[in-house]
């Protein structure tokens, strides 16, 4: 059985990620998605709120789960039962970070391949950062998330 994790902070999760998640389901027998919860990156919603709302996105798609993990993602792998890691490649810019996530997990699991899907091109300008900055500004991001995510976003920030 082919075992794929996606891992990320999906703070919160974007049409970008939601795709990657399909793409990526269809390439294998599982895909589970894991949401880093020990973030350094001081997140807009909780582990519980980015875990909730990525199984409200996911719940049609089969062979989709999604869990939260800390420490060492390889070591989420392991416990999983998985031997791939799937990301996200938006633009150039993104090569260093992503070779660099890679060949550490390399080093520290040489079994695991890392497996990076090009964005499509009307997702590759999205990040979660875009879109926290577009709402808290009160623009407009219909059309860079999910409707599930507009949700979450407008209570985070319009508190309703
Ligand atoms: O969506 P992100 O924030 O770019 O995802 C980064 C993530 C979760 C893939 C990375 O930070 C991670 O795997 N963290 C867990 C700790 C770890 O294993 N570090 C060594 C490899 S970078």
């Amino acid at each position: 059985m082919r075992i794929a994790v996606y891992p990320g902070s999906f703070d919160p999760t974007t049409n970008g990620h939601l795709d990657i998640i399909k793409r990526s389901a269809k390439l294998v027998d599982k895909l589970i998605v894991g949401v880093l919860k020990n973030n350094s990156k001081q997140p807009l919603f909780s582990t519980d709120e980015r875990v909730e709302l990525l199984k409200k996105l996911t719940k049609d798609m089969e062979n989709v789960e999604v869990d939260s993990f800390s420490g060492l993602l390889v070591d989420f792998l392991k416990e999983k039962n998985a031997t791939i890691i799937v990301r996200g490649f938006r633009a150039v810019s993104d090569f260093e970070y992503e070779l660099q996530i890679a060949q550490t997990n390399y080093s520290l699991d040489n079994n695991i391949e890392t497996i990076c899907l090009i964005t499509r091109v009307e997702y590759s300008f999205l990040s979660a950062s875009i879109v926290k900055e577009v709402a808290m500004y009160g623009g407009d991001i219909s059309k860079m998330v999910p409707e599930e995510t507009a949700v979450y976003m407008n209570k985070k920030y319009k508190g309703k």
